[in-house]
């Protein structure tokens, strides 16, 4: 490659730009409370097909990702191994199954220790965002191998947003105090990618006010970048998001048959 006389210099010099190896790190281990009862949440069905087997598809889709690793319920990780076997996955992609743990974040943390050493961008994506299309996830990887730490997708709100202090308890009347400006507001979503030595340094040494992973990254004092989400990267929490992804899926089922 070094000796191409059609690769621009400033290319040349950039760092293992094009060999860097992404893998993409899913946790899947919630109960899915919100969700009601049931099964784990990234154990249900959408369209008769796991959810974590939707988010699996939807990080292999993407030629960048070479291994997916899924953190699975504590004790299901041998029921989720016979899903992946059972499901169609690209070849040239390889799998993990570790056990997860009791926060989100111990589950991330399970996940990356079961990283070989040659992956160094590494994204962390819900398998409860089952249907991120392919380009939000190549965006993502694109900016991590333009240099930033790391990345999120992220959308405006629709919403207005309202600062409240909290009633002391669940559906009473709350005061607002503040009205903040949307349009320097975000709704972040997955998959956030990350250079992995500084996601592992993160998961290392930050451990309070962890609300996502990028921002652990803003605890170091990094710069955290966005680039631009997609509608249908939506998580599926309560009940009304199944009816959602039901119909996104139905959609594309349409959409492919013509
Ligand atoms: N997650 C995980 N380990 C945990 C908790 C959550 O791997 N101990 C994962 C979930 O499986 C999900 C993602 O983190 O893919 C985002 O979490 P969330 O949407 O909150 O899922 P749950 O925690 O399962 O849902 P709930 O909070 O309603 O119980
Ligand atoms: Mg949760």
């Amino acid at each position: 490659m070094s000796d191409d006389p059609l690769t621009p210099p400033s290319q040349k010099s950039a760092p293992d730009r094009t060999t860097r190896r992404t893998a993409a790190v899913i946790p899947a281990a919630g109960r899915g409370v919100r969700l009601g009862p049931g099964a784990p949440k990234a154990l249900r069905a959408l369209g008769g097909t796991p959810m974590l087997i939707h988010a699996v598809r939807a990080m292999a889709d993407s030629r960048a990702v070479s291994l997916v690793v899924l953190v699975a319920p504590p004790d299901g990780a041998a029921e989720v191994k016979t899903l992946l076997d059972a499901h169609a996955l690209p070849e040239r992609t390889d799998f993990l199954v570790v056990p997860g743990g009791d926060s989100r974040q111990e589950s991330v943390r399970l996940g990356l220790e079961a990283l070989p050493p040659e992956y160094d961008i590494v994204l962390v994506h819900d398998a409860a965002r089952p249907l991120v299309p392919v380009d939000t996830v190549d965006a993502v990887i694109e900016a991590v191998r333009e240099g930033a730490p790391a990345v999120v997708p992220a959308l405006p709100l629709a919403d207005t947003v309202k600062q409240v202090e909290p009633a002391a308890a669940p559906g009473d009347p709350e005061a607002v105090v503040a009205t903040p400006d949307r349009s320097v507001l975000r709704a972040v979503q997955t998959p956030q990618g990350f250079d992995r030595a500084v996601l592992q340094r993160a998961h290392a040494t930050v451990t309070e006010h962890v609300t996502d992973d990028a921002s652990m990254i803003e605890q170091l004092g990094l710069t955290v970048v966005t680039v631009p989400g997609h509608e249908e990267a939506f998580k599926v929490t309560r009940p009304l998001d199944l009816v959602l992804a039901e119909a996104v899926l139905a959609r594309r089922r349409l959409n492919d048959g013509f």
